[in-house]
């Protein structure tokens, strides 16, 4: 028998990649069609401000040199704006890179992640990925079960994974919700609340770094430029919580993680957030707009406070997002459950609406 080439580790020979969202050109190859469009990444359907642009081709002049490892004025400017010290706050390769630090930080082989399910798929890769045990409490209606994920962490749980608003349903818990919860979690489980989708949801759910942060060290909240900021392809995310936490996530950084370009970017969105605010509130109009026509036509939808509306579709979900890919409208399915669609611009929700509600050709 031939000699297997290195030997991996079992947690990793087990383990299935992450599947990126399917881009537009491949469904394109695959049906033969032209004109795709991507619904299926909850990406923000708008390239970047011009002096977001500007600042990153100014940054592009300099990148024959490594970036600032710590991203020093990012965390200093974020730290500001957010209203902590600047040593509560972290910056990772997208939020994505954050929660991989923190697993690294926290899980030993055999440890316990509990995650609501279904929820970010990189969770249970992150786990799997340190030999950890993901533990899985349902969802019910598509919302979190709070006393479900209460009983389910244990002594043996390391660590906690809220993501709110959950992809891929978009519901979202209250950080009252979170504090019951954090009641009966001792301080050396470390909680996770990752708001990547927060800058859609309605502000009176709360805001965990004033709300909760203070009073409870062992939480880690992380937030990205991904969605609201529109700079997902520069990989930027951050995480605010203890200074004690932020210190041991940064000790396994990858040196230059956050590259100068994303830094040069991240900076600059962030100072034009004002610009930036009304094409939020644009998506977040856009949003509403497919959730009444979706619901007009007899769907019923969970609460979406994210910029993707998550569709109930149960066991016809494989044909109607076949039929929507057909159309050439690339969204995401979640086989035997339901179909997520990211809002995109204006035009591209109506194309997704008039493919979605068309009746199928077999009922016609
Ligand atoms: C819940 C959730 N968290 C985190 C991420 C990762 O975002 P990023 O790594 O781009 O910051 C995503 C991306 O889809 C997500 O859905």
């Amino acid at each position: 028998m031939d000699m297997p080439i290195g030997r991996v580790r079992p947690s990793i020979q087990g383990l299935a990649a992450y599947r990126p969202g399917k881009g537009a050109a491949q469904a394109e190859r695959e049906h033969g069609i032209t004109n795709a469009i991507k619904l299926a990444s909850n990406e923000n359907p708008y390239a970047p401000l011009p002096a977001v642009t500007a600042a990153i081709q100014a940054a592009a002049n300099g990148v024959n040199r490594y970036g600032d490892h710590r991203a020093s004025a990012l965390r200093a400017a974020l730290a500001e704006r957010v209203g902590v010290d600047v040593e509560q706050v972290a910056v990772g390769c997208g939020s994505v890179g954050l929660l991989q630090q923190l697993c690294l930080t926290y899980v030993d082989g055999g440890d316990e992640v509990v995650f609501p399910w279904p929820s970010f798929e990189a969770y249970p890769i992150c786990t799997e990925m340190m030999g950890g045990v993901p533990v899985r409490p349902p969802l019910v209606d598509h919302a979190f079960d709070m006393a479900a994920i209460a009983d389910a962490v244990t002594e043996r749980t390391k660590l906690v994974l809220l993501a709110t608003p959950n992809n891929p349903t978009g519901t979202a818990i209250t950080t009252k919700d979170i504090a019951n919860l954090l009641t009966s979690i001792p301080n050396n489980i470390v909680v996770l609340i990752d708001e990547a989708y927060r800058e859609f949801a309605d502000p009176s759910l709360g805001d965990p770094v004033t709300d909760l942060l203070p009073e409870h060290r062992n939480l880690v909240i992380t937030r990205t430029f991904s969605k609201a900021y529109g700079l997902a392809g520069l990989r930027v995310g951050y995480a605010i919580s203890d200074a004690e936490i932020v210190r041991e996530l940064d000790k396994i950084l990858i040196p230059f993680a956050v590259n100068s370009l994303g830094q040069a970017g991240a900076l600059a969105a962030l100072d034009a957030f004002d610009e930036i605010k009304p094409k939020l509130d644009g998506i977040i109009g856009e949003r509403d707009r497919m959730v009444a026509a979706l619901t007009d036509d007899g769907w019923k939808l969970p609460p979406a406070e994210a910029n993707f509306v998550y569709i109930p579709t149960g066991e016809r979900t494989d044909d109607l997002y076949l039929d929507l890919e057909r159309a050439g409208v690339v969204t995401r399915p979640f086989s035997g459950d339901g179909i997520r669609v990211t809002v995109g611009s204006e035009e591209e929700n109506d194309r997704f609406l008039k493919s979605f509600l068309a009746p199928p050709l077999n009922e016609t």
